[in-house]
């Protein structure tokens, strides 16, 4: 796992982005794994601004979305789907019809979950990965206590990260959907490469017991500990409780210039 610790967002997002171009730029039908909430905004900014520039496109890509709202209509503007076109996809040239989400409304959400994984399967699986974390360490929407094997399926939200993200829904809690559809931790896992972003004191804790706490189901993003190809860039302040800070910074410091993100 490589730890990039950058004084500032602004910075967490320049490199980021310049992943996400690499892999667009050297893969012929590039797979990007898409999260929603604050966390990867500024590197969906970074990379439409990159693409008016006339520095990348996404034409030849795929996107898959981590995970979706159930029980939103299908034209509400916060499902995860409408979140990803309006911040980010419809702002570049992914072709919409390549843009994936959970299908939610089928009749059937067991087996449109495994439908999902089948089609990630399909595509060739995902070549870069974009997380964030929530402050109870979930990942996609697995909560703690998720299976570290799991697939895609049916989630129940907890309380913490209802009311973290009222403030998608007018503060107000109790509009938040209880339940999700999200890519398993075992799903997650077969993307090639996982980032995880995350900036702000309030991921301190969460980023510390997923980078060097113990393995655990108590804090689903420490699965990450167990994937081949992991990035963490964070800032100063949400590294401020790793123990081996000096060490991260020294690596990355001296990182030869042969070796790729
Ligand atoms: C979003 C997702 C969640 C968020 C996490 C952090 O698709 O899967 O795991 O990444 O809740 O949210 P923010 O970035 O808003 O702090």
């Amino acid at each position: 796992m490589e730890v990039v610790i950058t004084p500032h967002g602004a910075v967490v997002n320049e490199i980021v982005a310049g992943i996400v171009a690499r892999v667009l730029q050297s893969r012929a039908a590039p797979v990007l794994g898409l999260a929603t909430g604050n966390s990867p905004l500024g590197v969906y900014r970074q990379l439409i601004e990159r693409y008016q520039r006339g520095e990348l496109s996404a034409a030849h890509a795929s996107a898959v979305l981590l995970d979706e709202y159930v029980g939103l209509s299908p034209d509400h503007p916060e499902t995860y789907r409408a979140f990803i076109r309006r911040e980010f996809v419809d702002h570049i040239d992914l072709p919409i019809s390549r843009l994936f989400t959970p299908d939610v409304d089928a009749g059937d959400l067991s087996a449109a979950c495994r439908d999902y994984d089948q089609l990630i399967g399909e595509m060739g699986g995902v070549d870069v990965q974009l997380l964030g974390i929530g402050r109870d360490g979930h990942l996609g929407f697995n909560e703690p206590g998720s299976s570290l094997a799991s697939r895609t399926r049916l989630k129940t939200l907890t309380r913490a990260t209802r009311d973290d993200n009222a403030r998608y829904f007018d503060d107000r809690h109790e509009r938040v959907p209880r339940h999700v559809v999200t890519q398993g931790l075992g799903t997650i896992l077969e993307a090639r490469h996982l980032v995880l972003i995350a900036s702000g004191p309030a991921k301190a804790s969460p980023i510390a017991r997923a980078v060097e706490g113990p393995v655990s189901a108590m804090c689903p993003a420490s699965v990450l500990q167990l994937h081949p190809h992991v990035t963490v860039v964070v800032d100063d302040e949400a590294a401020s409780q790793l123990r081996l800070v000096d060490y991260y910074r020294e690596a990355y410091d001296n990182k030869p210039s042969w070796q790729d993100m």
